[in-house]
């Protein structure tokens, strides 16, 4: 298969976990036949440094050419601490999703075995998780009209929500479900809010049309509590763009790092791959962030084509490399020295030599055999 994919590798550790992604889709397509051409583009803060605009023209053109994006990271800490900038990294994602209409942001938590210790939660309560969450991604508060008074006192968002912008991530969810446990739960907040009140009513609409799907509501308070209390319980969870948002990082201490969550945006005719992790400034440079969440993002890019075999592959090299601890310090207080480049060689070279003995294999993985 020929694939052009823009790379949009943005702010902090955001180019370094790219570059590994990258790496690791090399390797597949060395080893499956493909071709996958990879073009870059900046956006987020270091886009404004060079034009001005946290997603110039150029950045958003090269994206609506590509098969897909495979993106990085975006903030820089001098616009967190400055709420008056006007110009934010953060508008260049916002509006790339926007534009490309990436309605459904997928992300899939599980609790790896190997990393069940790695988690602060019990794990007699964790073992075994697997969850994907549906977050709706361009519509609710992140786009409603945004006003502050004049003399800024006063300041209001708006969430606002249409049946068509529930109904199509509904579908996906629950076709999503067929293919796994058959359960989706809606996170809301009925009780309160009438978006969550047309939301509800919408998805038990859309319910009839997947009768072996079974359907359950939570308030997003109540789900915040269980899934750390109980996260077994979940299969697919559907939810609005900003409850998603909070609750996808909330979820990612179950598999013990953040460094760990992928995630696929996918609309109609565009997809773009990104972990779900920030730009992390404070490791920029070091080699010490963490590249599985990006290469399990370009995971997802495989599986979106339907290469499963290749996606597979990469997850098997991933689970290796966790299984062998050939991960960054956030897994792995022991060794210290696995650097992002490091963890990102393991699995090119896992990639490209899969039959390889259990012999000295994590040292014949990382270059460093003695017998060879
Ligand atoms: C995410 C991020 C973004 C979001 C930010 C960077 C705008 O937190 O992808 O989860 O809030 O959607
Ligand atoms: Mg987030």
């Amino acid at each position: 298969m020929k694939l052009n994919i823009a790379v949009l590798s943005g702010d902090g550790i955001g180019p370094e976990v790219t570059k590994e992604a990258i790496k690791t889709l090399k390797a597949i397509a060395q080893e499956f036949d493909h071709t996958f051409n990879f073009k870059s583009a900046s956006v987020g803060a270091i886009a404004i440094d060079e034009t001005g605009e946290p997603l110039p023209d150029a950045t958003l053109d090269l994206c609506k050419h590509s098969d897909a994006v495979l993106f990085g990271a975006i903030g820089d800490p001098k616009y967190d601490n400055n709420p008056n900038a006007k110009v934010r990294p953060e508008q260049g994602l916002l509006k790339l999703r926007k534009e490309l209409g990436l309605y459904a942001n997928i992300r899939p938590v599980k609790a790896y075995d190997m990393l069940l210790s790695q988690s602060p939660l019990k794990e007699e309560n964790i073992k075994g998780t697997d969850i994907s969450i549906y977050r709706e991604l361009t519509g609710g508060i992140y786009f409603g009209e945004k006003q502050l008074s004049e003399d800024g006192n006063i300041a209001s968002d708006l969430c606002e929500y249409s049946r068509e912008e529930i109904e199509r991530i509904t579908h996906l969810a629950f076709k999503a479900a067929q293919t796994r446990q058959k359960k989706v739960t809606l996170v809301d907040k009925a009780n309160v809010l009438e978006t969550s009140r047309l939301w509800r009513n919408v998805v038990k609409q859309v319910a009839e049309d997947y009768p072996d799907v079974v359907l359950d509501f939570l308030f997003v308070d109540n789900a915040a509590m269980q899934l750390i209390l109980n996260p077994k319980q979940f299969d697919v969870i559907l939810t609005e763009n900003m409850f998603g948002d909070i609750i996808s990082d909330e979820a990612s201490v179950i598999g013990g790092s953040i460094g760990l969550l992928a995630s696929a945006s996918v609309g109609d005719k565009h997809a773009m791959f990104e972990p779900i992790h920030g730009s992390y400034p404070q490791a920029t440079g070091k080699g010490i962030a963490n590249p599985i969440a990006s290469i399990l993002s370009a995971a997802m890019l495989l599986d979106h084509f339907e290469l499963h075999e290749e996606a597979e592959m990469v997850r098997e090299a991933v689970e290796k490399s966790l299984q062998l601890e050939i991960t960054t310090p956030d897994l792995n207080s022991k060794n210290n020295t696995i650097t992002t480049s490091k963890v990102g060689d393991f699995i090119e070279d896992f990639i490209n030599n899969p039959k390889d003995s259990n012999l000295n294999f994590a040292n014949i993985h990382l270059g460093q055999s003695t017998i060879i």
